[in-house]
């Protein structure tokens, strides 16, 4: 009776468009969801540097190397906002990492794709930061405080990080003829996945439901890669490159575009652990946490340092 009562109060709670904060009551499926959902979302900040970083000392310019360099670190910056934001839902940080470092974890499908050309860092600037603020616009609305307060935030960076992508596979697609065919292989390669980012079709995606009526989600996925696919149509279009989707069209009386199926298969073979960059990236990522092992130890004995001087 309790519990029920507790739960019809937290629905209108949510329904009233108020914040649920740490020390609020709160489900325990509600926690759940988003400890789950929140620390996917670090995990793909921290695994999102991997494919980035790998064209740091190749990249073509200084502007271009100091550029990429900030925004390679500001996703460490997302990673570090989004554990803390678990971290207010009672979770143990250490254990989320070890999560993640031991392949139990989820993190977005995307960051287990190659990048092959320099052109990779301006689609993946363009598509897939681009679709991340899609997904990351709604949810600076969502229910919990803390999550909704580190989107804000996160947001102004994702589109600084949109544009300079733009901006970088805009300067290849007007380049010689060899580099507009590198800014049209790169599109050609990370359209699709970056489709999937937004997860299954809501037929197939069974949280989703309880997501939407707690305010954690606020657009389904499919609504949300319409969205994605409408604006970013007319950008290729603007830059003379084409969208690797025979079946896109214009339709006049939705005002949207259609496209062609997904490769869904591929989508939940990559989630699997089969994609073509899975294991490498699990192995960077365990190498980079052991070599920060002597970081976190000074960390550690400087923090009681300080603690006990103060004492
Ligand atoms: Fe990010
Ligand atoms: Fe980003």
């Amino acid at each position: 009776m309790e519990d029920e009562k507790h739960l019809e109060n937290f629905q209108n709670y949510v329904d009233a468009e108020k914040k649920i904060e740490p020390k609020d009551w709160m489900p325990e499926a509600y926690r759940k969801t988003l400890i789950r959902q929140i620390s996917q979302h670090a995990h793909s900040e921290v695994v999102g540097m991997l494919p980035e970083a790998n064209w740091i000392t190749r990249a073509p310019s200084l502007r271009r190397k100091v550029i990429l360099l900030a925004k390679v670190q500001d996703e460490a910056g997302h990673g570090l906002y989004l554990y803390s934001a678990a971290e207010t839902l009672g979770a143990d940080r250490q254990m989320l990492v070890e999560q993640l470092l031991d392949g139990t974890a989820k993190y977005s499908s995307i960051f287990n794709y190659p990048t092959v050309t320099w052109a990779d860092m301006g689609a993946i600037g363009w598509l897939v930061d681009g679709a991340a603020i899609m997904n990351q616009v709604m949810l600076t609305r969502t229910s919990y405080g803390p999550y909704a307060r580190a989107m804000v935030r996160i947001c102004k960076e994702e589109s600084f990080h949109q544009r300079q992508g733009y901006e970088a596979i805009t300067a290849l697609a007007q380049g010689s003829p060899e580099q507009k065919e590198m800014a049209q292989d790169a599109l050609n390669r990370w359209w699709w996945p970056s489709l999937m980012m937004f997860g299954p079709t809501d037929d197939n995606s069974p949280n989703s439901q309880q997501s939407m009526k707690w305010k954690i989600k606020r657009k389904s996925n499919d609504e949300l890669r319409q969205e994605f696919v409408d604006r970013t149509v007319g950008q290729a279009e603007a830059i003379g490159l084409t969208i690797p989707d025979p079946d896109l069209k214009w339709n006049e009386e939705t005002g949207h575009y259609e496209f062609g199926e997904i490769n869904w298969d591929e989508f939940y073979n990559v989630i699997k652990g089969n994609g073509p960059c899975n294991r490498e990236r699990l192995k960077a990522r365990n190498e980079a946490h052991d070599n920060g092992e002597w970081v976190r130890e000074a960390a550690n004995a400087y923090a009681k340092k300080k603690k006990s001087k103060a004492a």
